[in-house]
């Protein structure tokens, strides 16, 4: 069995294709195996490696060029400590060695209009859309050169519930928006690669179809249960929706998605320079 066999196995729990050839490539067998990792030792990664990985993720595609993404690492304690405070539930904000914000710089090119006698209107939804493609790739392309450096990375987008109070700590203008955060240090609890939904899901050829979901999400809450099951204690809002007798994966992510997150987000970006039309 090829390198990328083991992985694409561990990954959907299927064999894969051969790989036309590429079925020991190093950077391939990687990223079918990155994981999320919360649990970090003391030790700090270099700051040439820290700066070599802000290269890397700044190497990202880019929509049309504009580069509308930018990276603050959060170095200040005071600062790390005030963010890490707004979400007790996970320390791991304020503990990691590192924290990286990607952030949608929709200003940039605004300024750049305006040194070079343009009038441009980047509050679109295009303009949101298109920093927002270009901060997500860059914290990708970082999250996966960190793995490859032996770091162990989480992202984490829920500074988007406390959004006025992360912008302004950071000090972030109209048009600067936060994407997601990034806890980046040496691991100190392995993480596990995650069991993805079934491809026959989440793939299509020529035409949309969806027609085999119900099944296959059946059969995927088995067997991710078989391999991980959710603690009984860590079902979400029971008082709400009872206790399952069998807690799968769908079950787990259809509470989730029942209790909506977000809400600061859209008046946040409407009060900082965007109108989305
Ligand atoms: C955009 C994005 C935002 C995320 N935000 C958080 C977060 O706020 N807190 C957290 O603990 N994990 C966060 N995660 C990690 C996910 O929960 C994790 O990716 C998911 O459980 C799947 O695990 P895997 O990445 O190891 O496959 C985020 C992941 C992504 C891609």
């Amino acid at each position: 069995m090829s390198a990328s066999s083991e992985a694409i196995a561990r990954r959907f729990g299927d064999g894969g294709p051969s790989g036309g050839g590429a079925e020991d490539n190093d950077l391939i067998r990687r990223v079918l195996s990155r994981k999320t990792v919360r649990r970090y030792s003391d030790r700090m990664p270099a700051e040439d490696l820290l700066d070599l990985l802000v290269a890397c993720a700044l190497s990202a595609s880019a929509k049309s060029d504009f580069q509308q993404a930018s990276i603050l690492r959060v170095c200040d304690p005071e600062e790390r400590a005030a963010i890490g405070r707004l979400f007790p539930a996970m320390p791991w904000i304020g503990l990691a060695p590192v924290f990286f914000v990607f952030l949608g710089d929709a200003r940039r090119l605004q300024r750049i209009g305006e040194m070079r006698g343009k009038r441009i209107e980047n509050g679109t939804l295009e303009g949101f859309f298109n920093a927002s493609i270009d901060a997500a790739l860059a914290m990708q392309t970082m999250i996966l050169c960190a793995e490859s450096a032996g770091l162990g990375v989480c992202p984490i987008s829920v500074i988007r519930n406390e959004v006025d109070r992360v912008a302004a700590t950071l000090g972030l203008p109209d048009l600067v928006f936060p994407v997601a955060g990034l806890c980046l240090g040496y691991p100190q609890s392995e993480g596990h690669v995650s069991l993805r939904l079934p491809r026959s899901v989440t793939t299509h050829s020529d035409r949309y179809d969806d027609g085999v979901l119900q099944a296959a999400i059946d059969d995927y809450d088995h067997r991710r249960h078989a391999l991980h099951a959710i603690p009984r204690e860590q079902q979400r809002s029971n008082a709400e929706f009872g206790e399952a007798a069998f807690y799968g994966w769908s079950e787990d992510k259809a509470r989730q998605a029942a209790k909506a997150e977000g809400g600061a987000f859209p008046p946040y970006l409407r009060a900082h320079g965007f109108h989305f039309d």
